[in-house]
Order: C-alpha cells, then sequence, then structure tokens
C-alpha cells in the first residue's frame, strides 16, 4: 500500500506536524509505503510562470511540463492513497497547496486528456484533512465546512479519486477539548483506507 501525503505547513512547532507524523506512524505500523510532498520544506513553487501559463491556459501540450511537476505526478502514478493535510487559512487551503493543485493538474494530464498524452491515473482513495481553529458546528453553521468540502472533493479531488472524504479536524483554538475526537477521527480513517484496499484487492482477484 503506497501512501502519499500532501502537506503544507511552514513549522515543524505546528498541531498538523504532529498530525502529520500520528498519521505516518499509523501507516508505518501496517507496513505501508509512505511519500511525503512537503511543500515548504521543498520550497514548492506555488506561482505559475507565465512560460507555464502559455502551455496550460491554451491547452498547448506541446509545451514541456516543468521536472519538479513531472515528479508529483511520478508520485500521484504511484500512490493508493493520497492525502492533502494542511491547515484552515481563510477559509480555504495555503497557497502553496491550491498551487499545487494549478500546476500539478496539468492540462492533458489531470484534465483535457489528449490521445497519446500520459492521463492521470483514478487514484482508490483520497482524504483531505485539515485543521482548523473554529470548532466544526461553526464551521458548518456558517456555511464554511460545505463550501470548503464542495470545492476539495468535488472540484480539486473530482472524479480522479475512486473514494474520497474531507476530515476537518475543528477547534484547535481549544485543543484540550478536541484531542481525542481527532484521534478517533484518524483511527476512523485507518479502518477506512485499509478496508477500501480489502474490497479493491478482491474485486481485482475475482
Ligand atoms: C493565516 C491564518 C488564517 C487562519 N484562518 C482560519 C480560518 O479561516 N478558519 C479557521 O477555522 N481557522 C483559521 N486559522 C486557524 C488555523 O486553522 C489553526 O491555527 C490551525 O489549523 C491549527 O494550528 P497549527 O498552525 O498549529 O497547525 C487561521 C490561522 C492562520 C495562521
Amino acid at each position: 500500500m503506497n501512501i502519499l501525503i500532501v502537506y503544507s505547513h511552514p513549522s515543524n512547532i505546528s498541531y498538523t506536524f504532529q498530525i502529520r507524523k500520528q498519521l505516518e506512524n499509523m501507516f508505518l505500523a501496517k507496513n505501508w509505503h509512505v511519500e511525503v510532498s512537503d511543500l515548504y520544506a521543498n520550497n514548492f513553487q506555488s506561482n505559475m510562470t507565465a512560460e507555464e501559463y502559455l502551455r496550460e491556459g491554451f491547452a498547448n501540450t506541446i509545451l514541456p511540463i516543468p521536472n519538479e511537476i513531472l515528479e508529483e505526478h511520478r508520485k500521484i502514478e504511484n500512490a493508493d492513497c493520497i492525502i492533502f493535510l494542511y491547515p484552515v487559512w481563510w477559509s480555504d487551503c495555503p497557497a502553496m497547496m491550491k498551487g499545487w493543485f494549478d500546476r500539478v493538474y496539468s492540462v492533458g494530464y489531470a484534465y483535457g486528456q489528449k490521445a497519446g498524452l500520459p492521463k492521470m491515473k483514478m487514484v482508490p482513495y483520497g482524504a483531505v484533512i485539515c485543521t482548523a481553529g473554529h470548532p466544526n458546528e461553526f464551521l458548518s453553521e456558517i456555511g464554511i465546512a460545505q463550501s470548503m468540502e464542495t470545492t476539495m472533493l468535488a472540484d480539486r479531488l473530482g472524479k480522479r479519486f475512486e473514494k474520497k472524504e474531507m476530515i476537518i479536524l475543528g477547534g484547535t483554538l481549544d485543543i484540550e477539548k478536541v484531542k481525542e475526537k481527532h484521534q478517533e477521527q484518524l483511527k476512523e480513517l485507518l479502518t477506512k483506507i485499509a478496508a477500501h484496499k480489502g474490497q479493491v484487492t478482491q474485486d481485482r482477484t475475482t
């Protein structure tokens, strides 16, 4: 089982970093392989350049894709499950994560496919995990939980993932109140990924 974690947080003393480590440990304990695209650590360029725009904006797929983007494509193709992990900043993901979608979802690969070009595979499992200062109830009450879910799951993950879900680890401003619940949410996710893996393996052998 190959897990790819696309991770966007600038600091290792953050709660989001603690969640990353917990996820990694959980997966490693199952003997699953974990690869991390640590966007800040890799100094991932979130801004599309004018040169890239000539390709992406006009679907001019003859133009080359930058090497660091091809490397992300390689990681996607190798993954059975992709986890997008980040803190909620102004009701969305940090700019670096948004830039990952802007640039890694290149035309001809993630959409606008053309014969003869490599096409993004159907990823068996996708999970969006975000930490948030506000409690989940408040984010639902003001409609932000729903809008984040629509943007991330319906659009960004879209039809490229067989099974997908979003987990909001909310209420981090009063962390002691929510820590235990967050642990349960992560354990549930692990069970679901393992069950889906079992299902896919069974489907392929029957
Ligand atoms: C720039 C910035 C913007 C934020 N915007 C929101 C927001 O819109 N909604 C929310 O619930 N929390 C927001 N927060 C709180 C973070 O989501 C919360 O601190 C984070 O998820 C957990 O902390 P960590 O940075 O220790 O990982 C924001 C925090 C920062 C630094």
